[in-house]
């Protein structure tokens, strides 16, 4: 690697910066712990299975209920495990949701089972359940693993595990089935080896794989029965009825009737443009970060766990929205489709503000310049910002669409950096934003901590890389 300075242009990310300075402004009422799914830790469902990659569920409310004064429609195209979906239920607003990963569909299903279960069919079926697996010679269900999740279990809790499925199969009434099985799917990182780590799975040093990278101590796992029992008594304290829940209380619709969740599996890149105009009053979402986080190895256990082989979870990872150094460009096919739905105008104009976003273009060419010099630690890179802004502003032209004029769009999401080139994720989406008829209202930047002045903003390029919230009014 090169490793001689170069100063790049940064003129027309100052320009931006410029432009749009004062919509940005550090948000104290916003905390980091309200932006991530730790604020939802005591909520039910979610404190089953921590889905890391959720905001909360205050945000959701806190957006609705300042900006909206009536509930109506609300949609999240990256809806994850469903945060937006049931905060915007709970509030009784309409709540539609389009997610690819399965893992966040799943947890979507349990929370409706939850609503229909009958608690002491559950409980009954529960406290034979170890007994039945004592009993059991051999199993006709059985994980099939791919090559990354390959030994991520020690022999016995794979044995247990391979029985359990086989026991939930069985089980004739479905949502003590999508209970059961959900049980298991929330401890498989807890009974295993690895550890989640963004861009791979971490390898405990007692697996019997060949490590490449320095293995870890995970410290003590817990058997299957152990981990099981732990998660299946929670969710049976949870779902008491002798202990009435919050997820379930109608306190916060003020009134107002709970509509059921609808949600679409699929990409939001094929999904969103079939949706009608201005069907909708409000969305919050958080896509994917520009930041190399691969959910499919991240969640690899639990795709295995959901049945998926090889060849589909490689698929999965090529139709998520491209944030990965693997992801290939998805323009032809975007074309296909766009030109499938006849709106073959519109594609050429979700090119034409992509193309004409001088900031754009320039990080474009800052990056294949660092790429050319060896100076990026994988040299796909450039493709990946390249192609996630591509993307983003598909995502954007067919959210400005959907929603109704007066309608407002919260977005989650965080700057990046690379080759020691700031990425104002922030100014460029919310450029793309105007060019699709939004004004942009704030950008709310979340404090870090001492120091992080709107002041020291100004100060281009020497900032820590923001993290913010953006709010977008549909004009
Ligand atoms: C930051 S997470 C959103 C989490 C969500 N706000 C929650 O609270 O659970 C981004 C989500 O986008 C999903 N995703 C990635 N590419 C997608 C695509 N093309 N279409 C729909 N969802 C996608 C990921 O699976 C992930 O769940």
């Amino acid at each position: 690697m090169d490793n001689s300075i170069n100063i790049f242009p940064t003129t027309e990310r100052e320009r931006l910066f410029e432009q749009l300075n004062e919509k940005l402004e550090t948000a104290y009422q916003f905390n980091r712990k309200l932006v991530s799914f730790q604020a939802n830790k005591n909520e039910p469902v979610y404190r089953w299975f921590k889905y890391k990659e959720g905001f909360s569920s205050s945000l959701v409310k806190y957006f609705l209920k300042k900006f909206a004064p009536k509930p109506g429609r609300v949609l999240d195209p990256f809806a994850g495990a469903g945060t937006t979906l049931f905060a915007g239920q709970e509030l009784g607003w309409e709540s539609h949701g389009i997610e690819l990963l399965p893992v966040g569909a799943f947890v979507m299903k349990v929370r409706e089972a939850v609503l229909r279960v009958d608690f002491e069919k559950l409980k009954g079926t529960i406290n034979k359940l170890w007994s039945d697996i004592g009993q059991m010679g051999s199993y006709d269900e059985h994980l099939r693993h791919i090559p990354i999740t390959k030994d991520a279990f020690p022999d016995e809790t794979e044995n247990y595990l391979n029985k359990y499925l086989t026991i939930c199969s069985n089980l004739k009434d479905k949502d003590i089935q999508t209970l059961l099985r959900f049980a298991a799917f929330a401890v498989l990182e807890e009974i295993s080896y690895t550890r989640k780590d963004g861009q791979y799975l971490r390898w405990d040093y007692r697996s019997n794989r060949k490590l490449l990278s320095k293995p870890f101590d995970k410290g003590k796992i817990l058997t299957f029965r152990e981990a099981v029992s732990n998660k299946l008594q929670q969710m049976l304290t949870d779902l008491s009825p002798h202990k009435p829940l919050t997820l379930f209380d109608q306190v916060e619709s003020n009134g107002h009737s709970q509509h059921p969740v609808n949600i679409i599996e699929g990409s939001c890149l094929e999904e969103l443009p079939r949706l009608k105009d201005e069907s909708f009053d409000f969305i919050v979402t958080s896509p994917p970060y520009c930041n190399r986080y691969d959910y499919t190895r991240t969640y690899a256990l639990e795709l295995v766990y959901l049945g998926y082989d090889n060849q589909a979870v490689r698929d999965l990872r090529q139709t998520m929205l491209s944030c990965t150094v693997e992801n290939k460009e998805k323009i032809g096919y975007l074309q296909k489709l766009y030109a499938s739905l006849g709106e073959e105008k519109a594609f050429g104009n979700i090119l034409d503000v992509y193309d004409g976003s001088p900031a754009m273009t320039e990080v474009n060419e800052v990056l294949n310049e660092l790429n050319r010099q060896g100076k990026l630690n994988n040299a796909n890179i450039s493709r990946l910002v390249k192609n996630y802004f591509l993307e983003m502003c598909f995502v954007i032209r067919e959210m400005a669409r959907v929603l109704k004029s007066g309608g407002r769009c919260v977005m989650v999401n965080d700057n990046v950096r690379y080759g020691g080139e700031e990425i104002p994720v922030d100014l460029i989406l919310s450029e793309f934003a105007e060019n699709f008829g939004f004004t942009i209202e704030k950008i709310f930047v979340l404090p870090k901590g001492k120091g992080n002045s709107s002041q020291q903003m100004g100060n281009y390029g020497r900032t820590e890389i923001r993290k913010c919230i953006y709010l977008w009014l549909k004009q």
